[in-house]
């Protein structure tokens, strides 16, 4: 079965890509390598033997994404990735985020609403909860007004696709609600690449580590927490990625329920800025010089999400511990820069 994977070189998408190649899903990746290096598909490779196809092109190019459904007809399912990501460099290019990641989004709905059935997975992400009234998260929390464009994007992209379902029954689509993904494949052939100084957290702790950053600063130890520190929900990627084939199988299986659903994708367990510093420090051996400054604008207090549903009825949990989860991310670390 024929699967497009758009940003499939990208950080999340390439861990996916591998995942969907060790079920024998038949992989096609578009990537406009805006922030991914074609050397990833070298990565899958390796890990699972199979070369996944490939095409180079901008997804904002129209016809270019009419030619490429009329190339590929029998395309099964769209898992996409491809999107900026960048909270602050959406506040600076509005337009730039509103047409990469919702522009793409109607082009691509468009495609498949011209076929006769058709599986489509969408990132979304947990900045739609905005500070949450309560913790964990279930999917039922109310989407709050959203920090940035980018955030309103993740909101809108949903809204986008649940109204297409609507009135197109023969689309399904999932729409799965990110934590705090990091970490590599435990092969360390394909990680994390961020172009330029990180803004995730695990990123630059191991860039500290590592001796590229002099410094981490801590945004804020004065949050309502036990040890003043924001909480966040950090999953491995690699489980990430397997909750995409799950939702997949769901879908393609067609076992969904309704034909537009949302899931949360986290551990269930939220970890402070200092847990994950500590567990960075156990993991490596090594202690990090890092700095108390203050808030960062728009961060919230704490999201950790409630899996409950995605376990039930995606038959998915996270397996993996914040510490191997921060091994991999170590090793993917070492690596790179050895
Ligand atoms: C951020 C975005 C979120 C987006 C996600 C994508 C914001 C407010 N939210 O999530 O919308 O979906 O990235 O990956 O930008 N921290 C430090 N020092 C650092 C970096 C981070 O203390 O140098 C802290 C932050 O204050 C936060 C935690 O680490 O408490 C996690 O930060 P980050 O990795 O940026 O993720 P989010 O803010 O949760």
């Amino acid at each position: 079965m024929k699967i497009l994977v758009t940003g499939g070189l990208g950080f999340i998408g390439s861990h996916t890509v591998v995942e969907l190649q060790n079920k024998g899903f038949e992989v096609v990746i578009v990537d406009n390598l805006s922030n991914a290096s074609e050397k990833v598909i070298d990565g899958i490779i390796a890990i699972t033997g199979k070369k996944p196809l490939f095409e180079n092109f901008d997804l904002r190019d129209k016809p270019k994404v009419e030619d490429f459904f009329s190339r590929h007809n029998d395309i099964e399912g769209v898992i996409h990735f491809a999107a900026s990501k960048a909270v602050g460099e959406s506040v600076e290019k509005p337009l730039l985020y509103y047409e990469n990641n919702l522009g793409v989004l109607t082009y691509i709905l468009q495609e498949l609403s011209k076929k006769g059935s058709a599986n489509f997975i969408f990132s979304s992400s947990c900045t739609v909860y905005g500070q949450a009234d309560k913790m964990p998260i279930t999917e039922d929390a109310p989407v709050k007004s959203a920090e940035s464009p980018y955030g309103n994007t993740k909101q809108v992209g949903e809204e986008i696709i649940q109204d297409t379902c609507k009135v197109t029954p023969h689309i399904s689509a999932i729409a799965l609600r990110y934590f705090n993904p990091f970490g590599a494949h435990p092969s360390v052939e394909i990680g994390e690449l961020p172009s330029g100084v990180p803004q995730n957290l695990v990123p630059f702790i191991t860039q500290t580590g590592i001796g590229l950053r002099e410094q981490l600063s801590v945004f804020g130890d004065d949050y309502p927490t036990a040890d003043g520190t924001c909480i966040r929900d950090y999953i491995h990627v690699v489980d990430l990625a397997k909750a995409h084939v799950a939702a997949l199988q769901r879908l393609v299986n067609d076992e969904n329920e309704e034909n537009y659903e949302v899931f949360n994708l986290g551990t269930g367990t939220g970890s402070s800025v200092l847990e994950v510093i500590k567990s960075f420090e156990r993991v490596s051996g090594k202690k990090l010089n890092y700095k108390i400054v203050r808030r960062r604008a728009g961060d919230v207090i704490e999201a950790y999400a409630d899996t409950t549903k995605a376990n039930a009825v995606l038959g998915w949990r996270a397996e993996s511990t914040l510490d191997e989860a921060m091994k991999s991310a170590w090793d993917w670390e070492q690596k790179i820069r050895s």
